[in-house]
Order: structure tokens, then C-alpha cells, then sequence
């Protein structure tokens, strides 16, 4: 709440979110038991169910995403290993340099195109001979949604038959790939094809307050079960929160294009204000250039108003569950007024 006692209109984050009632009443009526054991029945459940609905054999509930995928990573890759990773991507830029830190795995990071993904030529160039001066190359990892960008489905295919010809295995940062999929009008199995592992955020776009889910073959997840234990993720009643991410996956897919409009929206009436420049939006994340000089005005004004962003000279601004229509209306008539009154 703000100081007008009303809910923040919080354009910081789609991690952001908060539980609805009903999703609270599906975390109330959860059966549980010590998923440690694998004995809570709604973590099983959510697990069989993002499986069957991703395509994969098995799936693994842990606490976050960064959690996920450094399981993922551990488990493609030994020490001494490497993989193959884009500068921007999450797991080599906003993870702590945990592969490297607790998996003793070496990140190739390799330059993103303006679109997100990373050249074929460049995957090629990067991957090392066998020779003893070099780490062992083991896997390319990919993001989906990348800053907001969709990857093109033919570059999906194209990377992940390139890698696993060459020897690599894949990996999916899918964080926001349900963005991805109702982008393209697929499903979610489509989006996810060619990858041999995909970590999955609940907590995000999806609206369920804590987890991600791991899907890859059933090996794959055993072993990373071993991971996540060390990592300190096994949990014990957690299906109070698997309830949440399970309701999230059945009920907060496809309403993922309201967020899509409402981005749409909001940068088309902000790209109108003379001295902003703003990036076009393909889901629910874009870009806004804005003068040094107006930053912490404008970021106070808008505070006043009741509106929450990371306002900067280039500025994240992010849509999702908790910003109706109404709401990105109010947005604009913020920039508006400020950037007239600003200009005078
Ligand atoms: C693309 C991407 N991958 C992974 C993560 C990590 O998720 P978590 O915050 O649950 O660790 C995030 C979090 O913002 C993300 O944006």
C-alpha cells in the first residue's frame, strides 16, 4: 500500500505479483507431506502436470529460478566444463555467477544479437576443441523470454539442431517462455521444443508467489534432485506453494496477452511524449530512454501518484497481473503531466 492507502501500480517487476484469492484458497485447501520424502501429493501432482503440459518426462519444484537452472547447469555440466551463454542472459549476468561459484563450471558468454539470440557462427566459434588447455564445451543455454524479446521458433530449432549435432546439450532459461508461447499463439510443448531441460518461473508473469519448476528427462530430474537437496531447496509441506504454482499454470496462461496489450499500450502513449524514446514491446517488457536530468523528479512524481518504476536513463517497465487497463491509463496521464510541467 501507499501512503494514499491504495495498492502500488508497480511497474518494476513482473515478479511483483500477488496471489489472488483463489489462489489462495487452492494454497488453504492443499494436501501436504515432506516433499523431501517426495510424500506431498500437490508437489507431485504440480510436477507430473508441468511435465505433461511442457512435454517432458519428469519435473522438479524448487524455490526459485535461479535455483533451477544452477540445477540444470550442475547437471549438464562437471567441473572443468563449460557452457555456452548469451552476455545478457540471467544465468551468466544476474545469478551470482553461481555455475561458476558452486558448480565450478566456466560460462562462455557470447554476445547477443539485437534480437536475443546468439549467432550460429558465433556457437560454432566458441565451442573448444578437445584439448587439454581448454574446458570441456557442454551445452549451449538459451532464454526465452529475453528483455521482453520472443525468439524467433525457426532460430530455436536451428540453434538446438546445430548444438546437440556438434555434441552440446541444450538448456531453456524459460522464465517467461508461457510469454513466449501466447506471443506466438503456441503451446507451451511447441515452445519448449528442442531443448533437452527448461526451467519454468511460477513467480512471475504466472502470478504464484514463490517456485519454478525443472523438466527434463527422468534421470536428468533424479539426479537433480540430489542438487537441489545440496543446494538447500528441498523442502518439506511444500505444496502449500506448489498449490499456488499449479493454480498459476492452470489458470494465468493465457491472460498473459492482457500483459502483452497493456505494454503495447503504455508504449505507444509514452513514445508520443516529445524526448522519450521507447523501445516497441513484443510481450510484457520494454525500454524507455529517458533525460538524466528528469529522472528523480519524475520517478518522485510518480511515487506521489501512487506508481512504482525503476526509473533510470534507461528504464525497465514491466506489465503483468497487478496493472489492469485503468491502471496503464493512469501511467500515461503521470508521464504526461509531469513531462509538460518538466518541459516549461
Ligand atoms: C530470465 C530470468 N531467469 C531466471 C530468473 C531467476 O528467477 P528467481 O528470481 O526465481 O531466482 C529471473 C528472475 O527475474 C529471470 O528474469
Amino acid at each position: 500500500m501507499n501512503d494514499k492507502n491504495t495498492p502500488w501500480i508497480d511497474l518494476r517487476s513482473d515478479t511483483v505479483t500477488l496471489p489472488s484469492e483463489a489462489m489462495r484458497a487452492a494454497m488453504a485447501a492443499a494436501p501436504v507431506g515432506d516433499d523431501v520424502y517426495a510424500d506431498d501429493p500437490t508437489v507431485n501432482r504440480l510436477q507430473d502436470f508441468a511435465a505433461e503440459l511442457f512435454g517432458h518426462e519428469a519435473g522438479l519444484f524448487a524455490p526459485s529460478g535461479t535455483q533451477t537452472n544452477l540445477i540444470a547447469l550442475m547437471n549438464h555440466c562437471g567441473r572443468g566444463d563449460e557452457y555456452l551463454v548469451g552476455q545478457e542472459a540471467h544465468t551468466y549476468k544476474y545469478e551470482g555467477g553461481g555455475a561458476a561459484v558452486l558448480g565450478s563450471i566456466q560460462p562462455q558468454p557470447i554476445a547477443n544479437q539485437p534480437d536475443g539470440s546468439i549467432a550460429l557462427a558465433d556457437i560454432g566459434a566458441y565451442i573448444k576443441p578437445d584439448d587439454m588447455h581448454f574446458a570441456r564445451t557442454r551445452l549451449l543455454a538459451l532464454e526465452n523470454t529475453i528483455g521482453g524479446r520472443v525468439l524467433p521458433q525457426d532460430y530455436i530449432k536451428a540453434a538446438t539442431d546445430f548444438a546437440h549435432a556438434k555434441g552440446l546439450a541444450t538448456h531453456l532459461d524459460g522464465a517467461r517462455i508461457c510469454n513466449a508461447a501466447v506471443k506466438n499463439g503456441i503451446t507451451l510443448r511447441e515452445a519448449v521444443a528442442g531443448f533437452d531441460t527448461v526451467s519454468v518461473c511460477l513467480s512471475k508473469g504466472l502470478g504464484a508467489p514463490v517456485g519454478s519448476v525443472l523438466l527434463g528427462p527422468k534421470a536428468f530430474i533424479e539426479q537433480g534432485k540430489r542438487w537441489r537437496k545440496m543446494l538447500g531447496g528441498g523442502m518439506r509441506q511444500a505444496g502449500v506453494i506448489a498449490a499456488a504454482a499449479h493454480y498459476a499454470l492452470e489458470h494465468n496462461v493465457a491472460r498473459l496477452a492482457e500483459d502483452h496489450e497493456n505494454a503495447a499500450y503504455l508504449a505507444a502513449a509514452l513514445a508520443g511524449i516529445d524526448g522519450l524514446k521507447v523501445t516497441t514491446p513484443q510481450t510484457n517488457i520494454f525500454y524507455v530512454e529517458i533525460p538524466e536530468a528528469a529522472c528523480a523528479p519524475l520517478r518522485e512524481t510518480l511515487a506521489r501518484q501512487g506508481i512504482r518504476a525503476s526509473i533510470g536513463p534507461q528504464t525497465r517497465l514491466v506489465t503483468h497481473l497487478g496493472v489492469s487497463t485503468g491502471d496503464a491509463k493512469k501511467v500515461v496521464d503521470a508521464f504526461k503531466g509531469f513531462f509538460k510541467d518538466w518541459r516549461n
